[in-house]
């Protein structure tokens, strides 16, 4: 008897302790990681998660994109296409469908027909098929070719291959995306076959104060009381194949729905997340380490707070502009948070020595394996790139995270290829791009508020000045800058007073008539313009040469691991397609007496809660029901709590946002919507005992749509596991 219990106790801790496992698994590597999943408590098999031939868990799986580009992953929950994404996934769309008349992204929204859906702007692709077409793409080349000939064989098979496999589908075609995907940083291809479906229609989505609740305090953080959801419905056409968007259109009818489990959630179960994480660097090398944390992190990170100082002010003071600021600001907070947090971490010495220790450690094996011919100039290709990016490297970010971030610079950049035809006055061809032009103003232009713009404006113009290199800087740039005496706000007044890009009429009336010479005294235009002209002019042959390093080196350093590792299966690094990442329910400890429980309560929302806040607010109706407890069969059975948020140990990344967390069974059970703080670096390198998965328990989801929107004719497409 006494050595039963010791035999179940031992059973249950040794569960408990199981160390979290590393990586997010293609789906065609499933085989290798089956014993460990089932280990954990997966009731499934490989071929139940992905089958080739039947319908499986995977097809309940969709990556969410925009314009051909993925940016988040959903799960498909009832057998009429309905699926569920997270709040800051569907941001946007439900930013462009709100209006201050009808606010429905502060008011949240509830279709209680399929009349009601409204139209979304993004699509969803469903992965049909995974094809290996490695060979193909090195067709002609050897590992250590010359990397400038390499790389041009290898971009001109890129192209040929995926055409060939677009063109394998034939009538098909027109309704598939086929990326080829790179793998271990070009030693593997391959082929992803997406069928996109684009009438999408918006179903559900919480108000802002509950989908977003906590905002960019609690962004990135545990304990969480977020109700990161939205819902949207696929359509299509009557033979159930993508098309248009239509009113005849009809629910997709899915190959495979998840059941969505009810009975909650304990320490220990099991727990596995699929979608689309984007991009990861786990073999950062030593010098990168340094370069991000000691310079490209911190200095996005200050661009970036202080284009949010002006869109919060402003949006605190107003709230059409809030509407109207509130995905940029999402965007660029999101990410400011996340880099200030990889800075601090990657600045920790023991993370850059143990990069430096592997990477000895692959210089001996190279050494005494005499294998330099091959791999002998890896390291020194690196420290030769990283050597270069400290000088040269922010330009580029700057572009992105600075010039891009200002609607009239970025007006102006699109200008940019319009002046150069308007300057040959032969051709009419500049007239016609400039009408062009004019007939997306107002799309271009659908987010702007003057006083922000100048504000940013003067940011930026501070941020390229006193962070860049003088040398490649716009002449037009320094020169106002030596003219107001490095007054960045009078500089913004004096650029902005004349300027097209300041004001929509001007801008209209110069496209119907428009003239290279009143670009040439627009100072946004010559700035911009000079700027663009500098980074693909000077800087390019550079960027190019660090570039190429940096591929040849990344890849060969991977093609060598490979090979000091034979017989061990490396997870690839993110590329934006499928992976299964497996793990448990999970608490953990984040410092020095400081235990974090694997889940969060609704008691959590009425002690966060401050009415009227820009971040804390709530529903009056929710603080009633959760004071009322009235939390109706989602309630937890034996405290009768709401449970509101729980962690897992799932290695996933940004990309994964949206991705079901599928229990033993097959069930949903939450959706993953974050990482937490303590691991905020963890795409640069896994953290087994701190990196945590965040996900809302799908019991508050429900909640939520039943008890605060009373959409149960949403709850009722779903099958319930009780
Ligand atoms: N950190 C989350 C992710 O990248 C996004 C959360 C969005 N919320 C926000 N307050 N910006 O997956």
């Amino acid at each position: 008897m006494t050595k039963r219990i010791l035999s179940l106790l031992l059973a249950v801790t040794s569960f408990l302790s199981l160390r979290a496992d590393e990586g997010m698994w293609p789906l065609t590597l499933l085989n290798k990681i089956q014993d460990k999943m089932q280990a954990r408590g997966m009731k499934l098999s490989a071929e139940d998660i992905y089958s080739i031939n039947n319908s499986s868990v995977k097809d309940a799986v969709v990556r969410l994109m925009q314009n051909g580009r993925m940016f988040c992953s959903g799960e498909v929950i009832s057998d009429q296409g309905l699926f569920l994404t997270n709040h800051h996934c569907g941001y946007d769309a439900i930013q462009s469908i709100a209006t201050p008349q009808d606010n429905i992204l502060s008011n949240g929204f509830w279709a209680k027909s399929l009349q009601e859906e409204r139209p979304a702007g993004f699509q969803i692709g469903m992965l049909r098929k995974v094809q290996d077409v490695t060979e193909m793409v090195f067709k002609g080349t050897k590992i250590n070719d010359d990397e400038t000939t390499r790389s041009q064989t290898i971009a001109a098979n890129l192209k040929a291959t995926q055409t060939a496999m677009l063109e394998s589908l034939g009538e098909e075609k027109k309704n598939y995306v086929v990326d080829v995907a790179v793998f271990y940083n070009g030693n593997q291809y391959l082929a992803m076959f997406y069928e996109v479906y684009r009438d999408i229609r918006l179903v559900g989505t919480p108000p802002e104060n509950v989908g977003k609740f906590g905002g960019e305090t609690d962004n990135w953080r545990w304990p969480r009381h977020t109700c990161d959801f939205s819902m949207f419905r696929i359509y299509a056409g009557a033979d159930n194949k993508p098309a248009d968007f239509s009113k005849t259109n009809a629910p997709f009818k899915p190959k495979h729905h998840l059941p969505v489990s009810i009975k909650g959630i304990k320490e220990g179960d099991f727990a596995m997340t699929m979608g689309y994480p984007g991009r990861t660097t786990r073999n950062t090398y030593s010098e990168g380490i340094i370069y991000l944390s000691k310079k490209e992190r911190p200095m996005r990170v200050q661009l970036r707070r202080e284009i949010m100082d002006v869109y919060e002010e402003h949006m605190k003071a107003d709230k059409d502009v809030r509407l109207m600021y509130s995905a940029k600001l999402a965007g660029i907070g999101n990410y400011w948070n996340k880099f200030g947090g990889e800075a601090k971490e990657l600045s920790k010495p023991e993370i850059y020595a143990k990069r430096k220790a592997e990477e000895k450690e692959f210089e001996n094996w190279v050494r005494t394996n005499n294998k330099s011919e091959i791999y002998g100039d890896v390291t020194s290709l690196f420290d030769e790139a990283y050597s270069e990016l400290n000088k040269i490297g922010l330009y580029s970010v700057y572009l992105q995270d600075g010039i891009s971030n200002s609607v009239p610079m970025t007006s102006a950049l699109r200008m940019s290829a319009i002046y150069k035809s308007l300057q040959d006055k032969k051709s009419d061809q500049g007239k016609a791009m400039a009408a062009q032009y004019g007939a997306g103003i107002s799309e271009m232009y659908k987010e702007f508020n003057g006083n922000i713009e100048k504000k940013v404006l003067a940011v930026v113009f501070r941020r390229l000045m006193e962070d860049l290199d003088l040398q490649y800087l716009p002449a037009s740039l320094k020169n106002l800058a030596t003219k107001t005496k490095n007054n960045y706000d009078l500089m913004a007044e004096m650029a902005w007073a004349k300027s097209l890009f300041a004001d929509t009429n001007k801008l209209k009336k110069f496209c119907s008539k428009p003239s290279a010479s009143a670009l040439d005294k627009d100072l946004i235009f010559t700035i911009t313009n000079q700027y663009i002209n500098i980074l693909r002019g000077d800087l390019a042959p550079r960027i190019s040469e660090v570039n190429k390093k940096l591929e040849r080196a990344n890849r060969l350093f991977l093609a060598a691991r490979a090979e000091m590792y034979p017989t061990t299966t490396f997870a690839p690094d993110a590329n934006a397609t499928m992976r299964v990442s497996y793990g448990t329910v999970k608490s953990y400890n984040a410092r020095d007496a400081v235990k974090y429980n694997y889940f969060t309560t609704a008691k959590g929302i009425s002690e966060k809660y401050i009415k009227g806040d820009f971040e804390f607010d709530a529903p009056d109706k929710l603080i009633e029901l959760i004071n009322k407890k009235d939390f109706g069969q989602y309630a937890d059975p034996e405290t009768g709590e709401l449970f509101t948020c729980f962690l897992s140990d799932n290695d996933i990344t940004g990309g994964n946002s949206g991705s079901p967390v599928i229990n033993g069974n097959g069930e949903l059970i939450g959706i993953a919507f974050d990482g937490n703080w303590e691991a905020i670096a963890s795409d640069f390198g896994f953290m087994p005992n701190l990196q945590r998965t965040i996900s809302v328990d799908i019991r508050y989801v429900l909640f939520i749509i039943d008890k605060l929107g009373g959409a149960t004719n949403i709850i009722n497409e779903m099958t319930l596991v009780k």
